[in-house]
């Protein structure tokens, strides 16, 4: 147990606590009659459907489902505007003042925009696109900083038919250029710079190293997040454009795109199994209620909360949970750009004081961090507007989660863990604050209408115990399809037991009261402080190094981060391995991918266990990595290589 577990903490983990909701939180709850699983799983897409019913449609539906697995089509004939549902339906009513988005930059400066405020600027930016030549069905890359013009942006695209495809701002150049390429994208939308820990991320320059391979852009649209000339801006005549001039001139006005429920709405890479980022497709309809449905009954929203979510727009967290289904429930969601521990460690809390935040959703990642910053830093804040907390992206230890409890609950606030994807698009195993009793570290049970089960090998449900998790009936905010690579899509998720059962890449255990505990990915996919990264990127950016001959990278256990990045590495015939060699390696994977991705060791190694087959025993690697006693290597075709490993290894550290 880490030194800074106090006693509290000590005494309610060996208790094997669980938490029920208190009266009072179930009697104002949304949903508060458990009931509601069995009467969604009765009947999934008339459960569904009563969600869809309660946004706004041009045209219904002939049709809840048509699943020609693993083809799914959801709200069969269907029409509306996403942009349409997140704005223009609450402009018409008393949210029009409402704040929509009350934002703070690293540096300080602060902005809010109301429904109003955000209806006027997405329908100007929507016709400075047009003016653009974007049309239905185009693809735009957005690498921004995490401010209103990102959300701006894809509610724009939406709003005419264009396809976003975000690229978080900590990618580097060629992942950039990886993914505009990919999908043809003919409009890229950057800024100048963004903050971070008080350096500047200058977007534009690192983004005009992409534009030099990336023959599909037509135009580039820089925002001015900078003052006066903090940072140089290259302006390519003809082809860059600054925003707030384009915006000058654009019309308040336009009409929101007519839209098929299975039209697209975005693209989002995420990591696999092989060296090449995945294109997520999600569509319109059915992505749409699934973010509705779940930001209300997970999260309890109501009119007059302020809601938070601390993901960066980049990842799916921020697209599902800071804009479409908070804003689809007329919300008021804090946005903040920067750094948790910049000036101080105690900036969140500062801002969940200053903005009076009641929900606050954010990562094990940050709470382990929090942790070891001590409760000094959340005990100088008021944090009495909490009154309900959620954790997504990795498993969260029960230590981390009765820490967050108590010290940023004040032993009041339910907790939710949220277990989902960027191929479920929206959460799938939660609890419903109103009405499931908690227990530190499980997601609890599947949202209702979802039906996600835990299968052995052969594909037989197991009742207890641990095995593969999967989802057996088609839901509303699933992948459509891997963009450009269908067969990818169905041999990636519905190839594992039949064409009709997804299969997550995740282990997961049920106990013996039907709880599910996340186990973390069975597949070559690392989870590295909430973030996606497969071992097969980080290899491949390693063998591009001039002195790499191969690679190997693992995972191990981080205090911190859940699991840190270990690479073993031989070197070329003649290259001697060193320290500065380490470095150059780990600087080299920062730029070809992006820093999230840096590892944290290189382990250097004169060749790497294989099998006779030739496969790399990375069991074995992940063992001499987390420092374990070595397991059984009689199927190695050279054992003494371990031994050596080990050695090395351990004099490394
Ligand atoms: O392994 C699971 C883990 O994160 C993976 C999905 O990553 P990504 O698509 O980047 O989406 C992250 C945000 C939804 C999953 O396959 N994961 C996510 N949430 C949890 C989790 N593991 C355990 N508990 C969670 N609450």
């Amino acid at each position: 147990m880490p030194e800074n577990v106090s006693p509290e903490i000590e005494a309610l983990l060996k208790e094997d606590r669980s938490f029920s909701p208190t009266d009072d939180f179930r009697s104002k709850a949304h949903i508060s009659d458990p009931a509601i699983f069995e009467t969604a799983a009765k009947d999934p897409e008339a459960f569904w459907a009563g969600f869809a019913k309660e946004l706004e449609w041009i045209a219904p539906w002939s049709k809840v489902l048509e699943w020609n697995a693993p083809d799914a089509k959801w709200f069969v004939g269907g029409k509306l505007n996403i942009s349409a549902n997140c704005l223009d339906r609450h402009v018409r009513t008393a949210r029009r003042n409402k704040a929509a988005f009350v934002w703070e930059g690293e540096p300080g400066d602060r902005r809010t925009l109301t429904y109003f405020d955000l209806y006027r600027q997405t329908c100007q930016f929507a016709n400075v696109l047009k003016q653009l030549g974007v049309k239905k069905g185009d693809r735009v890359a957005l690498y921004l900083p995490l401010i209103p013009e990102l959300a701006i942006a894809m509610l724009a695209c939406a709003r005419i038919g264009a396809v976003h495809s975000v690229v978080f701002g900590g990618f580097s150049a060629e992942s950039l250029r990886d993914r505009i390429n990919d999908s043809s994208c003919k409009v890229l939308v950057t800024a100048d710079g963004g903050w971070r820990r008080g350096q500047i991320v200058p977007l534009k320059q690192t983004a005009d190293e992409a534009l030099k391979e990336t023959p599909s852009i037509e135009h580039v649209v820089i925002v001015k997040r900078m003052h006066g000339d903090t940072v140089s801006v290259h302006v390519k005549e003809g082809r860059d454009h600054w925003y707030h001039r384009l915006m000058q001139d654009a019309s308040y006005e336009c009409a929101a795109e007519v839209m098929d429920a299975e039209d697209m709405l975005y693209i989002l890479y995420t990591s696999g199994t092989t060296g090449k980022p995945k294109g997520i497709v999600h569509t319109t309809g059915g992505y749409l209620t699934g973010v509705y449905a779940t930001t209300k009954w997970v999260f309890d929203l109501k009119d007059e909360d302020v809601y938070w979510c601390t993901a960066d727009i980049g990842w799916v967290t921020g697209h599902s949970y800071v804009v479409y289904g908070p804003l689809a429930n007329g919300a008021t969601v804090v946005m903040y750009e920067g750094a948790p521990d910049w000036p101080q460690k105690d900036r969140l809390w500062e801002i969940v004081e200053r903005y009076g935040v009641t929900i606050f959703y954010t990562a094990p990642t940050a709470i382990r961090a929090f942790m070891k910053w001590g409760t000094e830093w959340p005990a100088k804040h008021n944090l009495t507007s909490l009154r309900l907390m959620g954790s997504v992206g990795e498993p969260i230890n029960p230590e981390a989660w009765v820490w967050y409890h108590l010290h940023i609950g004040n032993a009041r606030c339910p907790i939710v863990d949220t277990w989902w994807q960027t191929e479920t698009g929206a959460i799938a195993i939660t609890p419903l604050p109103g009405i499931t009793r908690t227990k530190p570290g499980s997601a609890t049970q599947p949202f209702p209408g979802i039906s996600a089960e835990i299968l052995n090998d052969k594909g037989d449900r197991v009742p207890v115990g641990g095995g593969l998790l999967a989802i057996t009936k088609p839901w509303p905010s699933m992948l459509r399809t891997i963009y450009g690579d269908h067969d990818r899509f169905v041999r990636q998720y519905w190839s594992r037991w039949g064409r009709d059962i997804y299969f997550t890449g995740d282990g997961a255990k049920l106990d013996d009261e039907g709880y599910y505990w996340l186990l973390g990915r069975v597949d070559d996919v690392l989870n590295v402080a909430g973030h996606r990264i497969g071992t097969m990127e980080v290899e491949s950016a390693l063998v591009d190094h001039p002195k790499v001959a191969e690679s190997a990278v693992v995972g191990r256990t981080h205090e911190i981060k859940g699991q840190a990045l270990a690479a073993f590495v031989t070197v070329k015939e003649g290259v001697t391995a060193s320290e500065s060699l380490a470095d150059e390696l780990k600087k080299h994977v920062a730029n070809k991918i992006g820093a999230i991705a840096r590892p944290d060791d290189i382990i250097f190694a004169a060749d790497l266990p294989k099998t006779r087959s030739g496969k790399i025993m990375r069991r074995l690697l992940r063992d001499i990595a987390e420092g374990k006693a070595l397991g059984d290597t009689t199927t190695l075709a050279d054992p003494t290589v371990v031994a050596k490993l080990k050695d090395q290894y351990e004099s490394q550290e």
